[in-house]
Formats: structure tokens, C-alpha cells, sequence
């Protein structure tokens, strides 16, 4: 499995936890300002852990990813975002 299935794969993760995630609680009322209730726990709630999880890896990823794009671009000095740019 290549990485960007694996981004792809981890975003639409995220998004499935977080619905999960207000269905299971029935927070949505709250936010929303239909409910003066205060907002549930969180964690209490099964795709919680996964979806604290799934933000962590995204973010080691990003900057793992913009890390490699540096390392390209000053240390092998292949023009990599020069390639980026329209046309060039
Ligand atoms: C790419 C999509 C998403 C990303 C990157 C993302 C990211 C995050 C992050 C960084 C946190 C805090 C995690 C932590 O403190 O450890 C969080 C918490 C949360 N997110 Fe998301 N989220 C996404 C989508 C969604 C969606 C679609 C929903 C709901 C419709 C949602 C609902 C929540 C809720 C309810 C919490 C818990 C807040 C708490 O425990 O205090 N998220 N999300």
C-alpha cells in the first residue's frame, strides 16, 4: 500500500471517528446551539482513541513529508520545488 493510500485512508478515518463520535455522544445539539447542556466527554466514547490517534499520525506525516521536501531541495539540490512551480 503506497503512502498516499495510507493519508487517504487516515483522513477518511478521521472523518468516520468524528461522526462516530457526535452520533454516539449526541453532542450535535449542543454544538449547534439547540441545548444549553454542557458538551459530553469525549472519551468516554469508543472512536475517540482512534481519532486522537489518526491526528497524531497526520501531523508526524505532514512534517515528515515537508521534511523530505527540504531535504530534497537543499541537501540533494535536485530542483524539487522549482518542479513544483507552473511550467518549470
Ligand atoms: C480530517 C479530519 C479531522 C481531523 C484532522 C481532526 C482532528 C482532531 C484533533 C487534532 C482533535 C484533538 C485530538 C486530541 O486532543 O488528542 C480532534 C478531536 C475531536 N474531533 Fe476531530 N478531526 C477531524 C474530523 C472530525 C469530524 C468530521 C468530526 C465530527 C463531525 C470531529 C469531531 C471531533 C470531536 C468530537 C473531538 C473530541 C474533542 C474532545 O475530546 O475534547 N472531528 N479532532
Amino acid at each position: 500500500m503506497s503512502l498516499s493510500t495510507l493519508s487517504y485512508i487516515i483522513i477518511l478515518g478521521m472523518a468516520a471517528s468524528g461522526i462516530g463520535m457526535m452520533v454516539l455522544s449526541g453532542a450535535a445539539p449542543v454544538i449547534f446551539g439547540q441545548s444549553n447542556a454542557t458538551l459530553p466527554n469525549f472519551t468516554d466514547y469508543p472512536p475517540r482513541a482512534p481519532h486522537g490517534f489518526g491526528a497524531f499520525v497526520l501531523v508526524a506525516l505532514l512534517v515528515f513529508h515537508a521534511g523530505a521536501a527540504l531535504y530534497h531541495q537543499f541537501i540533494r539540490r535536485d530542483g524539487l520545488l522549482r518542479r513544483m512551480w507552473y511550467g518549470a
